[in-house]
């Protein structure tokens, strides 16, 4: 028999899946590590959590079918630096994809070098989780250790990295550097300039579903894999995500409600957002994809729940969402960690608007979920404006096991929402890459149609849906009117 692993690299764990060649999950395993916040607004990793997550979880997945794996794939956060240095060993921890500390050198690319060249050149503007305003800040903040950089990585490239030996990306995850020329799939030289950084700092280019090498011999050994077993170049998480639930003809969303909450739309051809509000990105299949992202997702459940209310039980939370009807006058702003899509703010804070002496856990709890679907609606409206419609979307991460939560979106949006059988989104894209990669399947299109289904498709209610409108014209407006307020 054979079997494929897929591993998502994600910002509070490590996931992985063991799977047979009929697609079928065997195993699933997964291992936390912490966030970092070494001041306001910043978040950072240790990349060597990450391998002790991975050395954590593979015995576990791949006890007694080690030897038969024969390919295997990584997806990841996105946008972090993973700088190493002539020796291949780690310079910094790793700068993370929701980390503000770049407000300044993003507002030099974006003013100073200009939002149309960085189009041009890139298709997208600079926002501040992106790797270019990152070193820049490293180049300005820490020349010592801008000057020892080797090699830049993306989070997962690293994983695959410690596996293989080989430095690779893949396109998917390179766009979000603002260092590919999206639109030609290859780095661009002008944008090396601008960051400091000679073009044989960044690695080999890959399509996601392609072999960058296999297994070292020293992690074969180890382990007790198969030596043969080929490691694909692997995606970042949304586009692994978008794989994962069949998200691959123009046109299809999808959307992960992971700790960012993002909206994914499969492009067949390049095209760019005139206002590059919308990222403008490689798709794993080898297409493209436009996305909208919203820093707190998922994550603003967990603060309520965990770090204010100071329980982790969700399903009494959702029990309790159940039993109350949406607050007309109630509302949350999600930007707990500043905000990506739309507005490029690092500064723009997380609020509850509309409370009274009346006013209840549950209606607060019901106020989280509509606030993100609020802040995704805000990227669909975008697309919208550019002409582009869906008429559906797929739902997947986290989020996604909240009925509520889909229900809301659905309502939010005015979609119908599919949920899949295989609802892991980016490691399930991750065993299919693998798949491909290793032989299994000529296409992300022939391996995602063969091996993915809707499991459950919720459908707007009309009347929850006008309500849902109307609470959303006021949403629109509260973000302009307190950054008015600011100092
Ligand atoms: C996408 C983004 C996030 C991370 C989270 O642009 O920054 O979705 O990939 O894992």
């Amino acid at each position: 028999m054979k079997y494929y692993i897929g591993l998502d690299l994600g910002t509070s764990s490590l996931k992985g899946i063991l799977a047979n060649a009929a697609g079928s999950i065997l195993r699933t395993c997964s291992a936390d590590y912490n966030v970092l916040y070494p001041a306001k607004g910043w978040t950072e990793q240790n990349c060597a959590d990450w391998l002790t997550a991975l050395e954590k979880i593979l015995p576990p997945l791949i006890d007694g079918y080690a030897s038969e794996i024969v390919g295997l794939s990584v997806a990841g956060q996105m946008h972090g630096l993973v700088a190493l240095d002539e020796q291949g060993a780690v310079i910094r921890p790793c700068i993370l994809w929701n980390d503000g500390r770049t407000e300044a050198e993003t507002a030099y690319l974006n003013e100073t070098v200009g939002r149309e060249e960085l189009s041009l050149r890139t298709g997208n503007i600079a926002f501040a989780g992106f790797t270019a305003p990152k070193l820049l800040w490293l180049r300005k903040h820490e020349p010592e250790n801008f000057a020892r950089i080797a090699m830049i990585l993306l989070p997962k490239d690293y994983i695959v990295y410690y596996l293989t030996g080989q430095f690779s990306t893949d396109y998917s995850d390179a766009s979000g550097t603002l260092l590919l020329d999206v639109a030609h799939k290859c780095w661009s030289r002008e944008m090396c300039r601008v960051c400091g950084i000679r073009i044989d700092q960044l690695p080999p280019l890959y399509e996601s579903y392609q072999p960058v090498g296999t297994i070292r011999p020293e992690i074969a050994r180890r382990f007790g894999f198969n030596p043969d077993a080929v490691v694909a170049a692997g995606a970042g998480d949304n586009a692994a995500a978008a794989v994962g639930t069949n998200t691959l003809t123009h046109g299809s969303c999808n959307i992960s409600l992971g700790t960012s909450g993002t909206i994914f739309i499969a492009q067949s051809a390049f095209s760019v957002d005139p206002n590059n509000a919308l990222h403008s990105f490689v798709h794993a299949n080898g297409g493209w994809h436009l996305m909208g992202c919203t820093l707190s997702a998922a994550s603003c459940r967990s603060w309520w729940l965990e770090s204010i209310l100071k329980t982790g039980d969700y399903a009494e939370d959702e029990r309790g969402v159940t039993t109350v009807s949406s607050d007309p006058d109630l509302y949350f702003l999600p930007y707990l960690n500043g905000e990506r899509s739309p507005h490029n703010d690092v500064r723009a804070k997380g609020a509850f608007i509309g409370l009274t002496a009346t006013t209840t856990r549950e209606q607060m709890s019901r106020a989280i979920m509509e606030g993100v679907a609020f802040s995704l609606r805000d990227c669909m409206e975008i697309a919208r404006s550019n002409g582009v419609n869906p008429t559906s979307t797929n739902l997947c991460g986290g989020g996604a096991k909240s009925a509520e939560w889909r229900r809301i979106f659905a309502n939010v949006l005015g979609l119908d929402v599919h949920i899949l059988t295989t609802e892991q989104g980016p490691s399930f894209g991750a065993v299919l890459l693998a798949m491909v990669a290793s032989g299994l399947y000529p296409s992300c299109e022939a391996a995602a149609g063969q091996l993915t289904s809707v499991r459950e498709t919720i459908r707007p209610d009309p009347t929850e849906a006008a309500l849902l409108s109307e609470k959303y014209r006021t949403y629109r407006q509260l973000y302009p009117l307190l950054k008015t307020l600011r100092k």
